[in-house]
């Protein structure tokens, strides 16, 4: 399915748009749980702070929804990169929903793909379909944990992996291609200058070997690149 881009002014715009959406999808899912994974890094914090406010906290079926993650860092959940530790603060810990943290640190991944498993009711061949993967976009072309040159990218069959990152020197749980690429909903979330080439040139036709964001490629659901102006290089022309 063709790629959707949805541009708005700024951050905190795509946060509005964001959240209307996960609100339209939870509250209208047929069947509980509404799964939804969270993407790490700083992007996605002021969506999920937007969701624990008094403007949209009521409006979320939190009783509905389950959180999981897309990737983690080895560490533990209360280290300043944890990924956990920014959406705990930011939302987790502010709204009644039952989530479930990426333990990186043990680097148990088969263990968080059964509890996926488990969770997720349903399922394409042997992988649980997420309603709604959210991911980041790192300026290297990485998302989740995917990045350059690193063994997860070519992992066909397991939904969760530990990959090693040379250039980051650690280790990283990520969910993986396959179990983003089945998901209902994958959302890349997007703003700010400093990705406005790297966006340009993932939508711009490069090739899907360029960066491993460009294989995300959902085989029935849909695609969103939630850009802000800054990063769609339309500055100033609102
Ligand atoms: C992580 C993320 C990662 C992130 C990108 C973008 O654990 O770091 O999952 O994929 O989304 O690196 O990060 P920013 O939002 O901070 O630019």
């Amino acid at each position: 399915m063709e790629a959707r881009v949805e541009v708005h002014a700024d951050e905190a715009a795509v946060a509005a748009a964001v959240a209307e959406r996960l609100v339209a999808l939870a509250g209208a899912a047929l069947r509980p749980p509404f799964t939804l994974a969270l993407a790490g890094g700083s992007t996605p914090r002021r969506l999920y702070e937007l969701l624990a406010s008094d403007a949209f906290a009521s409006r979320m079926p939190w009783d509905r929804v389950e959180i999981f993650f897309g990737d983690e860092r080895a560490v533990p959940p209360d280290h300043p990169d944890s990924n956990w530790g920014m959406a705990s603060r930011a939302l987790l810990d502010r709204v009644p929903v039952r989530a479930h943290r990426m333990p990186a640190e043990e680097g148990d991944a088969e263990a968080y793909a059964r509890l996926l498993a488990a969770r997720v009711p349903a399922r394409r061949g042997d992988v649980p379909v997420l309603d709604v993967v959210l991911l980041g976009l790192g300026e290297d072309g990485h998302t989740a944990s995917l990045f350059p040159d690193t063994a997860a990218l070519d992992e066909t069959r397991r939904s969760v992996v530990m990959n090693d990152v040379p250039q980051l020197a650690t280790r990283r749980m990520t969910l993986t291609f396959p179990a983003i690429n089945v998901a209902r909903h994958v959302w890349l979330l997007v703003t700010g200058a400093r990705k406005r080439r790297l966006v340009a040139g993932c939508l711009g036709g490069a090739e899907a070997g360029a960066w491993p964001v460009l294989r995300v490629r959902p085989e029935d659901g849909e695609l969103v690149w939630w850009l802000d102006d800054a990063a769609a290089g339309r500055g100033g022309r609102r």
